[in-house]
């Protein structure tokens, strides 16, 4: 694995999973020295630093320790286990801060770093969204990760790269909602109209061959409200639900069916995909819309995708179908 400077401590690491593995067991400061090979006192230090990251740690080296409630951290060795069988299991890159997990996974995409790794971050100080917005990416609230692919495909197909993504977050995110949430071309997902998640997918590539990918995922989910410029457009799955999801969960479910999808993508190519997103997106088809793209504003009705994954849109103005491969849309009345 690359050597990352600002990565989370393998002790660290392996102390979480000990410890929230055995919560509802007291274990000796010995026992937990011997199994993550440290000393005694090493083991206090750790647990002091624990703490100090908000994990509620009871006890002391000579009575042992033991966790009062399984953290909600994204811990690399619990979900190592959790998603065996997957190309993400193998490396996973943890910090507990960093500027932008899409900054760190193009880096280690142009250092070699093969397909799959994972780059994870409990707060994001520089979260970056599309356009250039910014996306506010608050401590351990929300899920910032961000996995680096490999597809064989040319990078005129990326955008089905990102319907994939889009899809995956959606199938993990409706399993936590009362009702279904929506889809807005290319991958922002809305529950009541409002965006919990956003995908920002950024490559490296020539004309006709994709060197690496980095799809970076936002998803909003134990925010308890939101900025103030955002509350009219913007939510998380508590407010929604108004319960506590465990982000460790959200995030298995997301890469088990991101892995499903783009080996569906890489098998049987665009088809699949297109349909599926044709099946739970209400803006694929007669959708009324305003588009923004670098140029012009226009307005229209959606009008299906083409098998690049572009979305095409009936002009209001008489200037026929046009096909938007970037550029923001928003619903219009
Ligand atoms: C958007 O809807 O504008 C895209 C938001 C993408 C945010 C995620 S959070 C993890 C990854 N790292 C980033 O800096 N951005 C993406």
């Amino acid at each position: 694995m690359a050597n990352l400077p600002g990565t989370t401590d393998r002790r660290i690491d392996a102390l979480l999973t000990l410890l929230t593995e055995n919560s509802t067991i007291v274990i000796s400061g010995e026992k937990i020295a011997k199994e993550i090979g440290v000393t005694r006192q090493q083991v206090w230090r750790w647990v002091q630093k624990m703490r100090e990251l908000g994990v509620r740690v009871k006890g002391h080296a000579r009575t042992g320790y033991h966790i009062e409630r399984a953290p909600d951290i994204l811990v690399p060795q619990l979900l190592s286990r959790r998603l065996f069988g997957t190309p993400f299991a193998r490396r996973i890159y943890h910090f507990f801060k960093t500027d932008s997990t899409n900054t760190v996974a193009m880096q280690l995409g142009e250092q070699g770093e093969p397909h799959g790794a994972l780059v994870l971050a409990e707060e994001q100080t520089a979260g970056r969204g599309r356009a250039g917005r910014k996306w506010i990416s608050e401590k351990s609230a929300g899920i910032h990760c961000s996995i680096l692919v490999r597809p064989p495909i040319s990078p005129a197909h990326a955008p089905l790269l990102t319907l994939v993504a889009g899809l995956a977050a959606r199938d993990a995110a409706a399993e936590e909602l009362d009702v279904l949430p929506d889809i807005r071309w290319p991958n922002d997902l809305l529950v009541r109209g409002r965006k919990f998640s956003g995908i920002l997918t950024e490559m490296h590539a020539e004309p006709d061959r994709m060197h690496y990918a980095v799809i970076g995922i936002g998803i909003n989910v134990n925010q308890t409200k939101m900025p103030t410029e955002l509350a009219d457009f913007a939510t998380s799955l508590r407010m929604e639900t108004g319960k506590v999801h465990s982000r460790l969960e959200v995030l298995i479910r997301l890469l088990r069916h991101l892995d499903r999808y783009y080996n569906q993508f890489i098998a049987e190519g665009a088809g699949p995909i297109l349909r599926r997103f044709a099946e739970v997106s209400s803006y694929f088809q007669g959708k009324r819309v305003r588009i923004t793209t670098p140029i012009e504003v226009f307005t229209g009705t959606t009008a299906g995708l083409e098998s690049s994954g572009v979305l095409r849109v009936m002009r209001d103005d008489g200037g026929g179908i046009e096909s938007v491969l970037s550029g923001d849309v928003a619903e219009a009345s």
